[in-house]
């Protein structure tokens, strides 16, 4: 089966520039480093499939989640959607390309992703325009009752603007756009975690019912593992730019391999009563994702079960268990976090 989305090598770097002094900072300067957000990732989702991606704050979720989007041009390595490489169409072309109509983004806060001069219906009916998704007026008007039946908003509310609406609806409609022009993937940005607790759940049952109704894939970025663990079959975590562990979410969640992993499921809340795992805490803070040593492992530092291998030796990614990968040169065995 051809993956909806597949990462070859992906890899996306910022250049920081150096701080301004005095006169000379008028003239060209060499940058002050680089900064390595996304580094060589390698992802497939493959039809109807919901991957989960998490990891710490700055790790390249976002990142990542634009350069498949294109909002990002990668530097190296090749996204491809549904077989084809995205690279292969010129970036200003894009976004009116049959690519971009397989791969649609939900944003993290619907309030600032949703233009205010559009109604409900205008909001839905853009992308469908803008990619000429369906024929005539009548056409558009079909697709965006469509996506609005599909999201639950119902038609009164298509003459409202978002100010009129509350956050779950704005939600529902930031949804209803992406499903418009009917993609295989959606990439979900933490896109409830600016949404109350109540609206969060609703919002998740609605993806998981697009999943299960119109077997669209996702790719979900969360903090939220308990909600990775929900609606997602397969997990990829990363740490500074580098995917660390990928596989099943059972699998992961049961028995994580990476000593990241373990640590970030240890620190799950849980409710009161339930079995606590051993808290496996981190010592210390993440490296700078600046300039990066390209000889150790970007866990070095912080890793309980380091060696002087792991300074010396980029750990590769390698399937420790049947689809599950790891990258790291002293796997934890298999057992529960
Ligand atoms: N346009 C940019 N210019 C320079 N650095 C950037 C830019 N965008 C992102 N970065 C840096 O790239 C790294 C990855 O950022 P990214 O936003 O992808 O992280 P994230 O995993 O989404 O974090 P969060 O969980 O906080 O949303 C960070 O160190 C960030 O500062
Ligand atoms: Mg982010």
């Amino acid at each position: 089966m051809t993956p909806v989305l597949e990462l070859r090598g992906a890899s996306k770097r910022f250049l920081i520039p150096r701080p301004r002094q005095g006169p000379l900072g008028l003239f060209r300067r060499p940058p002050a480093g680089v900064l390595q957000a996304v580094e060589a990732v390698d992802l497939r989702i493959l039809p109807g499939e919901a991957l989960g991606l998490v990891g710490e704050s700055g790790c390249g979720k976002s990142t990542l989640a634009r350069v498949i989007s294109r909002l990002t041009e990668l530097d190296a390595g090749e996204v491809l959607l549904d077989g084809t490489p995205i690279g292969a169409v010129a970036p200003a072309r894009f976004a009116t390309s049959a690519g971009r109509r397989l791969v649609q983004m939900v944003f993290q806060d619907p309030t600032e992703s949703l233009n205010p001069r559009f109604s409900v219906f205008e909001a839905i009916a853009d992308p469908v325009r803008q990619l000429r998704a369906a024929k005539g007026t009548a056409g558009v008007r079909r697709q965006v009752e469509r996506a609005a039946a599909q999201v639950g908003l119902p038609p009164e509310l298509f003459p409202r603007f978002p100010h009129q609406l509350s956050g779950g609806q704005k939600a529902r409609v930031g949804i209803a756009r992406a499903m418009a022009v009917e993609p295989r993937l959606l990439v979900l940005d933490e896109p409830t975690s600016a949404l109350d607790v109540s609206v969060q759940a609703v919002v998740l049952q609605l993806l998981m019912r697009l999943r299960r109704e119109a077997g669209v894939a996702l790719l979900f970025v969360s903090h939220d593992l308990n909600v990775v663990r929900l609606l997602c079959d397969r997990i990829a975590v990363m740490y500074l730019g580098k995917v660390v562990e990928t596989g099943p979410s059972a699998q992961v969640f049961g028995a994580p391999r990476h000593p990241y992993t373990r640590a970030l499921i240890s620190a799950i809340p849980r409710l009161p009563g339930a079995p606590r795992p051993v808290r496996e805490k981190l010592e210390g803070e993440p490296r700078s994702p600046i300039d990066p040593d390209p000889s150790a492992c970007r866990l070095a530092g912080r890793c309980p079960f380091q060696t002087e291998r792991c300074t010396r030796e980029p750990p590769a990614l390698s399937e420790i268990a049947p689809d599950q990968f790891v990258r790291c040169h002293h796997p934890l065995t298999a057992g529960p976090p």
